[in-house]
């Protein structure tokens, strides 16, 4: 049986300065996972390094930590039956060259350097990232949707 998940998810400076917020959120809510945290925020170079640790020493590195705390950013943590592998599905390919029509990148973004949004590729990614960026304060942790049953089973 799916499990239950929580990804978080991010619009980048680039999805915020182009006033993109509203065309992506409602992206995750019409799919069907519930918001369970959403901040704006802006992101120090010292969150970007924590965040982007594994990708030190790449050739886009430098690049990549500028562009994530050059404007603010929209964080999420959305929760659903596989919640990290649906809102990868909903954001499309890394590379928006090769993102699918109908995928976030895929409608909305041309290169991999402003590619508009985050989502965690792993539950055990989500678990730190969620850390990085929310307090647990932050999360509604006892809301059940009542619409919840006519979305899982
Ligand atoms: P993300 O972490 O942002 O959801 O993206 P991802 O898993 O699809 O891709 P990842 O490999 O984790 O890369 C993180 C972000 O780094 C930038 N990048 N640029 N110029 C390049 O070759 C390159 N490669 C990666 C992208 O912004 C990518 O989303
Ligand atoms: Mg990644």
């Amino acid at each position: 049986m799916a499990e239950v998940q929580r990804t978080f998810v991010a619009i980048k400076p680039d999805g915020v300065e182009r006033g993109l917020i509203g065309e992506v959120v409602n992206r995750f809510e019409r799919r069907g996972l519930k918001i369970v945290g959403m901040k704006l925020l802006k992101v120090s170079r010292e969150m970007a390094e924590t965040h982007y640790g594994e990708h030190k020493g790449k050739p886009f590195y430098e690049g990549l930590v500028s562009y994530i705390t050059s404007a603010p950013i929209v964080g999420m943590v959305l929760q659903g039956k596989d919640a990290v592998t649906l809102a990868r599905n909903v954001i499309g390919a890394t590379n928006p060259l090769n993102a699918a029509p109908g995928t976030i990148r895929g409608d909305l973004a041309i290169e991999i350097g402003r590619n508009l949004v985050h989502g965690s590729d792993s539950p055990e990614s989500a678990k730190r990232e969620i850390g990085i960026f929310f307090k647990d304060s932050e999360l509604v942790n006892d809301w059940t949707r009542t619409v919840e049953k006519w979305i899982a089973e």
